[in-house]
């Protein structure tokens, strides 16, 4: 046999067994697991507590005299001449950013504007979930009102939405935005395998437990996949699901990527949508180097979480290096140029919030958790039939081309390309999401109100 013969039977049983591995009906009831505990604690059962307690971010003054202790010893260091980011982190942005933390920053002024919201936690299979629940005050308004569950994602947090939740709330919104269990102040499961579809099961009775039937979700990078899980697993009671990431997937990716290579507009018939995906090898090295940081964390997350849970400088020189790749940050030759998009403050308090919770580890193992489950892929085939709105931002690492969407959300009410903003719409361009997501939560009620009567 030559090799041609050997190739060809190859791709005949990729493609088959393929073929046979989309033929499968997925039965979702087994995704919905409320029985499991991810807590070793012998004191603490799933139906243990269902309280929901308010809460108060109060970090101690032992926590901080500690981090500045820390920040005091840091040890110099400097970047290769002219090369900005392009080595990863720049170190004389995070040792100046490092000085302003130690000397200027304050973090009690921020824990007073966090705590300008109302938080609760509650405890769910164990984890103790930390959650902003904010509601207009008057009584009217609270029954005329819309319902969003909002969820961050890595290396974000629930402060994200601090300048989403007003404009919501002004517009007769209930916005709930949860901290994933393992981020912020919500507790990291004490055994492995909590992943998006967990996640997704817990914020389902959490929504139940606050007592409210109809929702909607919205959610970018993690916080997409477990609203896409919510949509899927709950669809009795969440009413329509808007994200602003969708995760690069063809439809048919074997057919795309193999005759796509010699005929791309048979796959995305726009052109300027075609360079999101095609040349397919440059983009393929493209995506890679972006997603270095997804290999490593889904392999190996403890190696480099002891290493950023044991040093503020670290911490922020890693997570930073994420916000100046994938905001809208355009030129990284101006080595501050992510100040355009974010003030040092919010910067620095959302590494802050990483810090202050140790939940660095935690987060990174998120990753191994959700992709070395067999259950997130199975689930990523299940077509969402509840109303879906997607914003489109440009400088989103992940921009699948439109016409592939209606493959993965069978009813778009909106779909809108913005004109600015990346990865961290919420904390980026608060107005333009928050505008989005009310547009779009207008139009789905109006077009899809009956189906729910
Ligand atoms: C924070 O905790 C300290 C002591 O634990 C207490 O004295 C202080 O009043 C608390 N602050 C707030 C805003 O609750
Ligand atoms: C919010 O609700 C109140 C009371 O129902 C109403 O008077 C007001 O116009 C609403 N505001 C918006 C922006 O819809
Ligand atoms: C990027 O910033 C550098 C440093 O401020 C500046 O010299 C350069 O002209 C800028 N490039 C563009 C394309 O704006």
């Amino acid at each position: 046999m030559n090799g041609y013969s050997i190739a060809t039977i190859v791709v005949i049983i990729i493609a088959a067994g393929y073929y046979y591995f989309l033929s499968q009906t997925v039965d979702l009831s087994k995704y919905i697991k409320n029985d499991q505990c991810w807590t070793n604690s012998p004191s603490h059962t799933i139906e243990d507590d269902t309280t929901i307690k308010p809460f108060k971010v109060n970090i101690s003054q032992g926590a901080i005299r500690d981090l500045n202790t820390r920040l005091k010893r840091i040890r110099n260091y400097a970047t290769l001449q002219d090369t900005h980011w392009d080595y990863g982190t720049n170190a004389d942005y995070i040792l100046s950013l490092a000085n302003y933390w130690q000397n200027h920053y304050n973090w009690r002024n921020h824990e007073l504007t966090i705590n300008n919201f109302n938080h609760y936690k509650t405890r769910i299979q164990g984890i103790n979930v930390h959650f902003i629940h904010q509601t207009g005050s008057d009584d009217l308004a609270k029954k005329s009102t819309k319902v969003i569950l909002m969820i961050h994602g890595w290396p974000g947090s629930f402060y994200e939405f601090y300048k989403v939740i007003p404009i919501l709330v002004k517009a007769n919104h209930t916005v709930i935005v949860p901290s994933i269990p393992g981020f912020g102040f919500s507790s990291p499961p004490e055994k492995s395998g909590l992943g998006t579809i967990e996640t997704a099961s817990i914020f389902i009775q959490l929504m139940q437990r606050l007592g409210y039937n109809h929702y909607y979700v919205q959610g970018g990078d993690w916080g997409s996949a477990i609203a896409n899980a919510m949509a899927i697993l709950d669809s009795k009671h969440c009413k329509g699901l808007h994200v602003n990431f969708v995760f690069m997937t063809a439809p048919n990716p074997i057919l795309t990527y193999s005759i796509g290579s010699f005929f791309p507009s048979l796959f995305v018939p726009d052109p300027e949508e075609r360079k999101r995906v095609f040349p397919f090898l440059q983009r393929i090295i493209e995506y890679s180097i972006e997603m270095s940081h997804f290999f490593l964390h889904s392999t190996r997350p403890d190696t480099l979480g002891l290493a950023l849970h044991d040093s503020p400088l670290g911490l922020a020189a890693y997570i930073i290096e994420k916000f100046i790749r994938w905001s809208g940050c355009s030129n990284t030759s101006k080595i501050d140029c992510i100040e355009e998009k974010f003030t040092k403050d919010e910067l620095i308090t959302n590494v802050m919030i990483y810090w202050v919770t140790q939940t660095i580890v935690p987060s990174l193992r998120y990753y191994k958790e959700s992709i070395f489950n067999s259950k997130t892929f199975e689930l990523e085939r299940v077509p969402i039939s509840i109303p879906a709105g997607i914003a489109d931002f440009p400088n989103e690492v992940s921009r699948p081309p439109r016409s592939w969407l209606s493959h993965r959300y069978k009813k778009i009410v909106t779909y809108n390309t913005m004109l600015r903003g990346g990865h961290f719409a919420a904390l980026e361009e608060p107005d333009i999401l928050a505008r989005d997501v009310i547009d779009f939560i207008l139009k789905s009620d109006k077009q899809y109100s009956h189906d729910n009567i």
